[in-house]
């Protein structure tokens, strides 16, 4: 079967190096060998609330991420959400067979309406439905995303094969495509919790951060009460995070860094890390500014991207409608 690769981003702040490491960086590999869509996924981004005008410039500085991590828009689709609405549709017909108690085991649910308290909109328990239809909408067949996102990716195959049962033969079943190493990159300040863009400043890397603040992180980061430089998640979980952030930013595997730190300390593997990360993203952040500066090039692309998803949505939304016997023939 020929594989079809669909992933997203939410258009909230700058994203971090988890996000590179855990689902852009994949991406720009995988694009070389499957046809892609790369989403701007602005309605899940509304899911809590957001100011209008941030919004907006968001959704155009995350598609120059795309571009500046090298997403090449000759070889995919890049888009926003909320401009192919057979999204919106068919999240809604998906909805009709989703169990409520399927959306109420949700990790990230449980823990963002928690943080949340009164303030939870219905849209933040719906989520997993709008998520399903953006990867069912067009037969994708692998999801690349951090660890996360697993449990939506899922319950977007349990949907699948609800609807094609109910419905007869519609949607192809999806996989998740995880990092072997760095799928869940945590916390400076707290190797317990995910980095996360909601998280305190120093407990994440922006692509955007300048070098003396990518220094200043990575020297106040948590590390354990060790003081070798070894890979054990379950032992050193603070210095095995940093060890997968420098895999990732070296192409050395664990093995060859724990070599490279013997008989030195932390000190001086953070500040071979601070550099590792600082000229992983240099290229990045020139990209992202030349981009940043050319947005009629950006609107030229997202336009593009949108005219080639919507002509498959609007395709599969035909099918979709007759298998539900909505509206008429
Ligand atoms: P988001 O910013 O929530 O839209 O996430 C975008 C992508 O980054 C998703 O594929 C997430 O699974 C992934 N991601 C988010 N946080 C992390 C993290 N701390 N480590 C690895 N991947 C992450
Ligand atoms: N929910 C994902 C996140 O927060 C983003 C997302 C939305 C997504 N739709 C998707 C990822 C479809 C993969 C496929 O990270």
């Amino acid at each position: 079967m020929k594989e079809l690769l669909f992933s997203g981003v939410q258009p909230t702040n700058v994203p971090h190096i988890g996000n590179y490491i855990g689902a852009l960086k994949q991406w720009a590999e995988l694009q070389h060998k499957h046809r892609s869509l790369f989403c701007i996924v602005d309605l899940h981004a509304i899911t809590v609330p957001q100011d209008p005008k941030k919004l907006r410039q968001n959704i155009l500085d995350t598609a120059a991420v795309y571009l500046a991590v090298g997403l090449d828009p000759k070889r995919c689709a890049i888009y926003v959400q909320s401009e192919v609405p057979e999204h919106v549709e068919l999240s809604w017909i998906l909805g009709t067979i989703m169990k409520i108690s399927e959306l109420e085991r949700m990790t990230q649910f449980k823990d963002k309406s928690k943080k949340r308290g009164e303030n939870v909109g219905v849209g933040l328990f719906t989520y997993p439905a709008l998520m399903a239809a953006d990867i069912l909408l067009y037969d994708t067949t692998l999801v690349p995303v951090g660890e996360d996102q697993m449990q939506h990716v899922e319950l977007a195959r349990t949907i699948a094969r609800r609807f094609n049962s109910n419905f007869g033969d519609t949607f192809t079943v999806p996989q998740p495509l995880i990092q072997k190493v760095g799928a869940r990159i945590m916390a400076l300040d707290d190797p317990k919790v995910k980095m996360s863009k909601s998280g305190a400043p120093v407990s994440f890397i922006s692509l955007t951060d300048e070098p003396d603040a990518i220094l200043k992180k990575i020297m106040r980061a948590v590390t354990d009460s060790g003081k070798d430089v070894v890979y054990d998640t379950v032992k050193q979980p603070a210095i095995s995070n940093l060890m997968t952030i420098y895999h990732h930013a070296t192409g050395k595997n664990m093995k060859e860094i724990e070599n490279e730190f013997t008989g030195k300390g932390y000190g001086d593997f953070k500040a071979a890390l601070a550099d590792a990360i600082i000229a992983m993203l240099a290229p990045i952040q020139t990209k992202l500014n030349e981009y940043k500066k050319d947005p009629t090039e950006l609107g030229r692309i997202l336009d593009a991207g949108r005219d080639a998803a919507s002509k498959l949505a609007g395709e599969k939304m035909k099918i979709v409608r007759e298998r539900v016997g909505l509206g008429r023939s």
